[in-house]
């Protein structure tokens, strides 16, 4: 056995990710919106390493070595990055503050929902049926991530 899981460096990050959805949601509640617009940096930043490239690069083609992207869960987080992705664009080029509200409370709604997704079935079907050499690969790619993106 390998001594570390990917899985539960993605968790790791995941709990990362939802303390800066928390930030959001105060700096927008409290309608700080240069707050909350350095809250959405931060945001990008780790959704783009972690989501984008962690996951749809790395474990997502690992897991559809035994599960079907079409139909399956990867295909069905694959489309919700998507949405997050054009959501944070749309924040991004946002200037009116009622718009902002519902944008990033959409942009919060859908990632607690999505992390709680892959945290509570996806992660659980990966540790279940990756072998230790896929293990191997996807932290070796990890860490070359990581490397890139400092
Ligand atoms: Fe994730």
């Amino acid at each position: 056995m390998s001594d570390k899981n990917p899985t539960d460096i993605l968790r790791k990050e995941h709990d990362i990710v939802l303390k800066i959805l928390d930030s959001l949601e105060k700096n927008l509640q409290a309608k700080n919106i240069n707050q909350a617009k350095k809250s959405m940096i931060l945001l990008k930043k780790e959704f783009n390493r972690h989501s984008l490239n962690k996951e749809e690069q790395v474990l997502f083609p690992e897991i559809e070595k035994f599960m079907p992207r079409d139909g399956g869960p990867t295909g069905m987080m694959i489309i919700e990055h998507k949405d997050l992705t054009e959501s944070i664009k749309i924040f991004e080029n946002e200037k009116d503050i009622n718009n902002l509200i519902e944008i990033g409370n959409h942009i919060i709604n859908l990632l607690r929902e999505h992390i709680d997704k892959e945290n509570n079935m996806l992660f659980m079907m990966a540790d279940m049926h990756l072998d230790n050499n896929q293990k191997k690969i996807i932290l070796k790619k990890f860490k070359e991530i990581d490397l890139k993106k400092k």
